[in-house]
């Protein structure tokens, strides 16, 4: 009996730690950060100014916007044009409940085309592509 109870309790911890790494921390955070090549730092400024209140410091989304550590976002699903198209004209909820994203204030074709490059490295070093 006590030996059964044994088995369940290490099955129960078992599958707890599976949970949890499963749920895996995410690579990046403030505490650590990557290392990231000096030519996509405009981006990632730019990217912290306009679309890290939603979308996350490192894109892994928020309370107010989806991941783009995600495989809808890969090039292959939303290629670069999505990239641009969403903050200069705001996008229709369609893959989640977030609601739908307003125009972005302010940005312009010129941040995006440091944002971007900058967003497609974070997917990479995230082993997204
Ligand atoms: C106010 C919050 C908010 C901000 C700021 C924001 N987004 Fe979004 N974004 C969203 C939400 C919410 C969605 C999800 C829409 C849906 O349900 O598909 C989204 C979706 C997207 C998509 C997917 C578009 C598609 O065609 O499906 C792209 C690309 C995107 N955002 C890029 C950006 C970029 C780049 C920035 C910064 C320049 C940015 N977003 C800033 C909220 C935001």
């Amino acid at each position: 009996m006590k030996f059964g109870f044994h088995i369940l309790t290490m099955a129960a911890l078992l599958l707890a730690g599976q949970v949890s790494s499963a749920m895996a921390a995410n690579k990046f955070s403030a505490e650590n950060p990557p290392k990231m090549p000096y030519k996509y730092a405009l981006g990632k400024q730019k990217f912290t100014q306009f679309c890290a209140k939603c979308h996350g410091e490192w894109g892994y989304g928020t309370r107010q916007g989806p991941p783009f550590i995600h495989r809808f976002y890969k090039p292959s699903h939303h290629a670069d044009p999505a990239f641009y198209r969403a903050p200069l004209k705001g996008v229709t909820a369609h893959h989640w409940r977030f609601g739908d994203m307003p125009p972005v204030p302010g940005i312009t074709r010129k941040d995006l085309d440091s944002i971007v490059p900058f967003i497609r490295w974070l997917q990479r070093e995230n082993k997204l592509y």
